[in-house]
């Protein structure tokens, strides 16, 4: 979250079931749309480890799991579940050098069916 934009039409409400996520271009940005529920969330659809294409990923509840290195971010806020799907060790360096990087996350509103993300 931060910078303040327009909120610009991403898509329609009808076109995500519950549960899903895709790829839609928002002001020439690739955006990442989930759904869960009723609630709507945004966020680059490129991972911030090494730009792996989050919509190809897994979503469960709001965590989405990059499917090139298994990294996991909460699409509430962005936070960093996971960083790379690697052993204990590795892990844990990486979490001190402080080398993991959150998901850029967008404001969403609904406007009757169509889904507005403030870019
Ligand atoms: S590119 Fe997403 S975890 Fe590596």
């Amino acid at each position: 979250m931060g910078n303040t934009g327009n909120f610009v039409p991403a898509g329609k409400t009808n076109e995500l079931e519950d549960g899903t996520m895709k790829a839609v271009l928002a002001q020439g940005r690739e955006i990442l749309l989930a759904r869960v529920g009723n609630n709507y969330y945004a966020a680059d659809n490129s991972c911030p480890h090494m730009g792996g294409k989050l919509s190809q990923g897994k979503l469960k509840g709001t965590v989405v799991t990059c499917p090139r290195h298994g990294s996991q971010f909460d699409l509430n806020d962005g936070r960093v579940v996971r960083w790379l799907k690697t052993p204990g060790l590795i892990s844990m360096v990486s979490k001190a050098l402080k080398l993991s990087r959150p998901l850029t996350t967008y404001r969403v509103k609904v406007e009757d069916d169509t889904i507005l993300v403030e870019i």
